[in-house]
Formats: structure tokens, sequence, C-alpha cells
């Protein structure tokens, strides 16, 4: 089979990017972590369930959050009937939207939605999700970088920031003020490019204990966005 058809993307019904049809490598290692504890699990930004579908038949007992009710019903439409009692949709918009029960959840997934959030959004989050997760629980996300062929030209202006401390360096207010790539017409007018440094920032100081951090190019990344390898950034943390 040809990787451009093994690796379908399809694009999420709101322009927030889009629901691949292969789990990517953070995703893998989330379902696994079902596989070993059976556990009650809350997947953010779920769009058409690749996560979600997953876990359920690894076990798990899955929240799928998105702020799109369509793609929930579609995982609802998707879930196998005997697996049903172990799926709950949520919709609402992360974290402000989303309330969560407390210690409610053995392990998050959080698949290409951070990028979406403001630095801020981002804080609020990571101090909902250390309330939300037990102790021990487990965090797996992964995000955009700006090491990616639409943003080379961001790259340099991101160091700079980046060198002088500021604290949101991969914020872009308007992505088309920073590339013309035909694919950003999927995408909302923001975007928050993070990376090993400001991601694991966020989450030791919300009391996670960062297991690893690192950059990556998943393998569901379309080639035209290719870069050097450095694409993704994934994080895995533990609440403490
Ligand atoms: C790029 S898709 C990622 C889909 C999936 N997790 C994956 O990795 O294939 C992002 C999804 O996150 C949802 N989303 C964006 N911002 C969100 C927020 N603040 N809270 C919940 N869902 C959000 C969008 O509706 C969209 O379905």
């Amino acid at each position: 089979m040809k990787a451009s058809s093994r690796h379908r993307r399809i694009p999420t019904h709101n322009s927030m990017g889009w629901s691949s049809n292969t789990l990517n490598e953070l995703s893998e290692l989330f379902i696994h972590d079902c596989n070993e504890r059976k556990g009650r699990v809350l997947d953010i930004g779920a769009a058409l369930g690749i996560a979600s579908l997953a876990a359920l038949e690894a076990g798990a007992q899955v929240v799928a959050n998105d702020t799109d009710a369509d793609h929930l019903r579609q995982i609802e439409a998707q879930t196998r009937p005997e697996l049903l009692e172990r799926l709950e949709i949520r919709q609402g918009r992360f974290p402000r939207q989303l309330p969560l029960e407390e210690a409610g959840f053995d392990t998050v997934h959080a698949s290409n939605i951070f990028h979406f959030l403001t630095g801020r959004q981002l804080e609020v989050g990571a101090q909902s999700l250390q309330h939300a997760l037990k102790p021990g629980g487990k965090l797996f996300a992964i995000a955009a970088t700006p090491y990616m062929s639409t943003f080379q030209d961001f790259i340099g202006p991101y160091e700079v920031r980046k060198a002088a401390g500021e604290l949101w360096p991969g914020w872009v207010e308007n992505i088309r003020s920073i590339s013309k790539h035909r694919l950003l017409s999927r995408l909302p007018k923001s975007i928050h490019l993070l990376d090993d440094t400001v991601l694991p920032r966020v989450f030791s100081a919300a009391g996670f204990e960062v297991e690893r951090c690192w950059l990556f190019r998943r393998r569901d990344l379309p080639k035209s966005l290719h870069l050097d390898g450095r694409e993704s950034v994934g994080l895995i943390a533990r609440r403490i």
C-alpha cells in the first residue's frame, strides 16, 4: 500500500486541521497505556475518534471530547454496539467549557489540539488536568512546532523571541502573516506553535512530573509539511 493512502487525513468539519486515520507514535503510546490500565481516559479534541475508538478496543472507559458535536456523533456512530456503554461523549471547549471531575481519570490524551490554545488557556488546561487525573495518572500530548516547512519563515523570529525570554514565543496571531501554504486554509486564524521547552514548563508548573518530551516527525504528517524531523513535540507527563 502507498504511504499516502495509508495515512489518509480527513478534514475536520470546523476547519481545525485534520483527523488522522492512523495512530501517530504518541497516540500509540497512549493506547499501550490503555491496554495496561483498562482505566478511565479522556481524549481532548478527539475529532473523528482515531484514538478514542482504539482506546475503547483496548478496554478503556472513554470520555471523548471535542468542540464539534458532529465529530462526536460520528465517533458514536462508529463505535461497535457492544462498546457503547464504555463511551461517553462530552462536547465543550477545553479547558474552560469542559468541567472535569476531581481525580476522575487514569489517562488523558491530547493529540494535535494544544496548538489551538493560547498560553493562558494552556496554563488553565494544565491545572484542570492536574485536578482531573488520579495521582500517578498520565498525560500523552502531541502538538505542532515551528519546525515545519509551512512555518520556515517564522523560525528565525521565533528563535529570537525565545532567546529574549518571551513566555510564549510560538504564539502567532495571524498565520497568514507568516505563511501562504494552501493547507493553512484548513486552520483557524491563530496558532500556538509549541516546543520541548514551553510545553514541559507549563506542565511542570502545574505539578506534573515530565517523564519525556521530545521533537519528532509524526508518521501521518503530510510530506509537504516535512522540514527537518522536528515537526511535532511529544510530551508524557505524570500527575504527582
Ligand atoms: C487537528 S484535530 C486532531 C484530531 C485528533 N486528536 C487526531 O490527532 O487526529 C483537532 C480537533 O480538536 C478540536 N478542538 C480544537 N480546539 C479544541 C478545544 N479547545 N477543546 C476541545 N476540542 C478542540 C477540533 O474540533 C478538532 O476536532
